[in-house]
Order: C-alpha cells, then structure tokens, then sequence
C-alpha cells in the first residue's frame, strides 16, 4: 500500500481540505497532506495549514505576475514536498496546463453536484445549488473525479447522492451536499492508497 503525498490547492475555506486532513490524522486515510498552496493569502484554508503544521503558501498573480514564473513556482513546492496527489478543494483558478501535465491523471477534484450535471464554466458554489433548484430535480450529491484540462469532464471516481427537500434553499442544500463530501472525498483518496481506484 502507497502512502499518498497529498498536496491541496484551496482558496477559501477548506473544510473540506480539513476532512482529509482529519482523516489522515485518525488513520482512516492511509496519506501525509505534504503542502498547501492558495491563491488566496487571507484563506481561511492557509490558516487551517498552519495551524497543523503543514506547510502553506500564498502563490498567486500577485506574488508571481508572470504566468510562466507562477506555474514554476507551484511546480517547485510540490517537487519540494514530494507530492504525488493533488487534491483541489475549492480552488478558484484554473490549474496551469503545466502543472496538470507534470501530475498527469492525479489531479482530482469535488464538485457539489451529480455531475456530468451541473458542471461547467460559472458551475461554482451557490450557482450549482441555485441551478439544481431550478431544474427542480430531487437528488443532488457531491462526485470526486479527475482534472482535464476541460472544467468538471474528467473521469468521475466516485459519486453520493444527497436528496433536495421541498423547502431547500441553495444555502440548505449547500450545507447537506457539503457533509457528503466530507465523506466521499477522504474515502475516495483512500480507495487510491488501497489500488482499489487506480489512477
Ligand atoms: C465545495 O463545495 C467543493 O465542492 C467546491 O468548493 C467548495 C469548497 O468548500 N469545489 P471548502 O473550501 O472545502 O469548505
């Protein structure tokens, strides 16, 4: 069994990024999370970082104005961490083209919704609840899969359903859809440090 090298990417809250972190902790994930970086030099993610010990980075167009420099910089930490799996929880920019070539195929993603549905361009936080809403459909859930350098079209890993109640808002179902993601993204990575998902 491999013992994953986790590196995340996340730009604002991260709690999910805290579950597999969690997880590690309690054994239930067989996986070291190596490094975080964000955009976001005020994330509460970065501050969740430290706070275990991890090391944590703001990398941005600010600290790095030149595209070539930035997708460099990220390369480097990673190397530097001996990362081998990133994960991105809730990062807000597209990862570089560069960095999706070097960690080919182990780049995974959540999503809050059943994709293929929901997904996409402008398919982030309240705008996916807002749209399941609105397509009235009774199940939402969360689904893990694999980054391609098209928005939310990689390989889908794994999938939970959440149902939508009659009285949901987008902030209720938000709040149902995130408590299954705290589950399927941590059991997931751990189904790849099993080989029962190969990536
Ligand atoms: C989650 O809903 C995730 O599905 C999406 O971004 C949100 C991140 O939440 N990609 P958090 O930062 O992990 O709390």
């Amino acid at each position: 069994m491999n013992k994953l090298r986790l590196g995340f990417f996340a730009s604002h809250g991260g709690s999910n990024m805290q579950a597999i972190i969690d997880a590690c902790k309690s054994g239930e994930l067989f996986a070291e999370p190596a490094v975080c970086a964000s955009n976001n030099s005020k994330s509460r993610a970065l501050e969740r970082c430290r706070a275990e010990s991890i090391p944590a980075y703001h990398v941005s167009s600010k600290t790095h104005p030149d595209p070539k420099d930035y997708e460099n910089a990220l390369i480097e930490i990673l190397e530097r961490h001996f990362v081998d799996t990133i994960c991105l929880a809730g990062f807000m920019k597209k990862l570089p083209d560069a960095v999706l070539e070097r960690f080919n195929g182990r780049v995974l993603n959540i999503h809050p919704a059943l994709l293929p549905k929901f997904g996409g361009k402008g398919m982030y936080g309240l705008n996916v609840h807002k749209a399941v809403l609105e397509a009235r459909e009774s199940r939402s859930g969360a689904t893990v899969h694999l980054v391609s350098s098209e928005y939310d079209r990689g390989k889908i890993l794994a999938r939970r359903e959440a149902p939508v109640l009659p009285d949901d808002t987008p902030e209720s179902l938000a709040a149902r859809v995130l408590e299954i993601e705290h589950e399927i993204y941590p059991e997931t990575l751990q189904k790849i440090a099993l080989g029962e998902i190969i990536i």
